[in-house]
């Protein structure tokens, strides 16, 4: 697709985000936001997990209707658009080729190019949405990137120039907060949850075990196997346990999370030398998070830059913002693209 549409110095993308279990649509003008529409999908709750062929089945159903709701939230047309921008992968197959369906069959009928986005990478470029060049990390930055699938410390040297150098070597940390979520009875996805109670409760409450794992990756899974335990023994002695100390547990499982996390990410600040941070994916909205890295960063002189919430969850307007960098730079996909349910945040793999 070589014909580029332009109007005046206008360029709209439409972005498309359909990696997991969130239909997402949005529009930018110019890097800025006119509209982000996400349709949620609740039936996986009574699955305790996301099953694959209802995410496909759903975004199906909602992917449409968050198109219309997205252009008409813009207040401009598809003809207005100037390319198509969709999640290329990583995530669930079935999930991905709904949209990379949607947006092959939506460049082809509009006559406007088709850009391809790494999920990882849109999470990360989510700090450039509506910013004005001065306010956006500047390179190089490290991003703590913790999600559902990922948990990566990566060195962001360009808008597509990114390097892994430190990730988890089994569970991510979305995983942790959702796996001692279903341990103790809450429904998924149980992060958010999590992260609501422990406001409550005392941090302080319960010790938890920090897995070793060398250099700057992390590891989950013997925090997990240590919480069941904890929460099986206790449960023993009191069944009402976990509701009687559901703050308080909620608080201390948290504040494990989170030191595992910051302290990986000061040791990977004292390697680099770098000081400009920032944080993305799901996890990032966590606000025991949050204000932990707020501390450490004016302890240590960070430069530190935390996504608004709606930017931290999946969401179409990281993957149009990441469509508008492609765009400036001509780099367009062919209509033979084909999704990657794995795909590195690696530049060029
Ligand atoms: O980036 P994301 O929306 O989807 C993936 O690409 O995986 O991340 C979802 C993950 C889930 O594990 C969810 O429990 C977690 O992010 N999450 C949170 C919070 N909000 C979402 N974890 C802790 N505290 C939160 N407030
Ligand atoms: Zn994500």
């Amino acid at each position: 697709m070589d014909k580029v549409k332009q109007y005046g110095d206008d360029v709209f993308i439409l972005g498309i985000e359909s990696s997991c279990d969130d239909t997402a649509a949005a529009v930018i003008r110019n890097g800025k936001l006119l509209a982000n529409i996400v349709s949620n999908q609740s039936i996986h709750k009574a699955f305790g997990g996301v099953v694959p062929e209802l995410a496909s089945r759903a975004h199906q159903q909602n992917i449409v209707p968050a198109v219309h709701q997205a252009l008409e939230k813009a207040g401009i047309t598809k003809h207005d658009i100037s390319a198509v921008a969709f999640t290329r992968g990583p995530g669930l197959m079935g999930s991905l080729l709904v949209g990379s369906s949607f947006s092959k069959a939506f460049s082809l009928a509009m006559g406007i190019p088709l850009i391809e986005v790494n999920h990882m990478q849109g999470h990360v470029l989510a700090h450039f949405i509506d910013k004005e060049k001065d306010k956006a990390p500047q390179f190089p930055f490290l991003c703590l990137t913790v999600s559902g699938g990922h948990t990566q410390i990566v060195l962001v040297k360009g808008h597509f120039e990114m390097e892994v150098i430190g990730e988890t070597i089994d569970d991510a940390a979305g995983e942790a907060f959702d796996k001692a979520a279903k341990i103790m009875g809450l429904p998924y996805p149980g992060g958010p949850l999590i992260d609501k109670f422990a406001k409550e409760g005392d941090p302080r409450a319960f010790r938890f075990p920090h897995p070793h794992a060398e250099g700057l990756n992390f590891s989950f899974s013997g925090l997990k196997t240590a919480f069941l335990y904890f929460i099986n023994d206790n449960m023993r002695k009191d069944e009402m346990f976990v509701e009687h100390r559901k703050a308080d547990i909620c608080a201390s499982i948290q504040s494990t999370i989170i030191d595992i996390l910051i302290d990986k990410l000061k040791k990977a600040c004292e390697q680099t030398g770098i000081r400009m941070v920032a944080i993305a994916g799901g996890v990032s909205a966590n606000s025991g998070l949050r204000a932990a890295l707020t501390d450490t960063s004016a302890k240590l002189g960070w430069d530190l830059h935390i996504p608004p919430f709606e930017f931290c969850t999946d969401n179409a307007a990281m993957i149009a913002i990441a469509g508008y960098y492609k765009y400036l730079r001509g780099e367009f996909a062919t209509q033979d693209i084909t999704p990657l349910a794995r795909y590195s945040i690696n530049s060029g793999t």
